[in-house]
Formats: C-alpha cells, structure tokens, sequence
C-alpha cells in the first residue's frame, strides 16, 4: 500500500521542484534593462503611402520583353533566314539583359538609345549590321552617357546573338507595315 502511495506522489514532486527551477532561468534571461527602465516613446501612428499597396498595372507595350511574359510581337518584313521563331526566341534573351539599358519593349531610358524605331546611331538597321552592334558594343556612345559592353554583357552564344538581333530588327519594322 505505502509503495504504491509513493510511486503515485514521487512525479509530482518532481515537477513542484522543478517549477521553481524552470522560474529561475526564465528569470536569468530576461534581458537587462536600463538603469530607469526604457524611454517612454510616443505612439508612431503608421505612415500612409498613397497608391502604394495598389499601384497602376505597368502600360503594356507590345513586344515586351519581360522573360518572355509580354506578348509576342509579330515581326514584318523579315530578311531571308531570319524567321518568326528567331524572333520570339530573341524577345526572351532581350529581357534577360538589354531591357536594363534599353527597357521592355526597346522603348529605351537614360542608359540606352530606343530601338523600336527605324532612327539609329550607330547603323542603318540592316539584320547583319544589328548581329555586329550586338557583338562589338558600343565604346564610343555618341549621345548616351555609359557604353554597351559586348553583347550588353551577357553571355550568349552565337546562335542566341543571332537571334536578339531577329528580335531588334522586328522591333524597329513596328511602325512599318
Ligand atoms: C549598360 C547598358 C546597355 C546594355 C545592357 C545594352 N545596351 Fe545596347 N546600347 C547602349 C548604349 C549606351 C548604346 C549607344 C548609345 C549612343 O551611341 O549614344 C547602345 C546601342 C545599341 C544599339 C545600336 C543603336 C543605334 O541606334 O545605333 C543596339 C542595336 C543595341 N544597343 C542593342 C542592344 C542589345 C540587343 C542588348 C542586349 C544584348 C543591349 N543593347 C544591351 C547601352 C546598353
């Protein structure tokens, strides 16, 4: 009877010695306070941003190069070995590295010249001519700050320079029809 009334107490016990352990080292790892306790501070109610929690969808230009997500452009006047395929192809790459400089679409910004009109800088617009820009870069701007590093600083095989090209030459036949 006594053994059995002991080993029923004996856990309980343990845990009312251990609560006050338990207690100690909680207490331990309060963190120290600041002689005076911490500075009071004032409410800071939440700053209100305006239109940021709903910004306007981005304008959608076509041919956006958004890692493909933009829709197709449909590319006119192609030169002979230049195809459809190529052209989507390259409109993937675009996004990848010359939307920095030249933004979605080839619309162009302050670090790169538009290429989605038939005016340019450096060439007359010919397919080869675009492949060789591409390649070369640009070292001698001649009316933007920065330069363009060859191949915009990607590193694309041949084949994709290739087709990057069919795509900026699609874009620059836009307003053609
Ligand atoms: C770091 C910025 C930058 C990147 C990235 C870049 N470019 Fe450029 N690109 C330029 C600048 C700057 C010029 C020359 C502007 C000038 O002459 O004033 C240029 C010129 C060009 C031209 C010739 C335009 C003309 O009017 O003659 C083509 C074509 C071109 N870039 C295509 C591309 C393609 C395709 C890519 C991606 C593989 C790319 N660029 C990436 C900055 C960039």
């Amino acid at each position: 009877m006594r053994e059995t009334h002991a080993s029923r107490t004996r856990p309980a016990r343990a845990l009312w010695l251990a609560l006050p352990l338990a207690a100690a080292l909680a207490s331990a790892c309060k963190p120290e306070l600041p002689p005076g306790g911490y500075e009071a501070v004032s409410h800071r109610p939440p700053r209100v941003m305006p239109g940021w929690s709903h910004p306007d969808p981005p304008a959608v230009t076509p041919g956006m190069g958004l890692g493909g997500g933009g829709p197709k452009i449909v590319a006119r006047n192609l030169p002979a070995g230049v195809t459809q395929a190529m052209v989507d192809q390259g409109q993937e790459l675009f996004g990848q590295v010359c939307t920095a400089c030249h933004s979605a679409g080839g619309t162009g910004s302050t670090a790169g010249p538009a290429l989605n009109d038939k005016e340019w800088l450096h060439i007359s617009g010919a397919y080869p001519e675009i492949v060789s820009i591409i390649n070369a870069g640009v070292a001698n701007p001649k009316q933007y700050p920065g330069v363009m590093p060859p191949r915009g600083g990607g590193n694309f095989t041949p084949e994709q320079v290739g087709q990057i090209a069919a795509y900026v030459f699609a874009l620059s036949q836009q307003g053609e029809s």
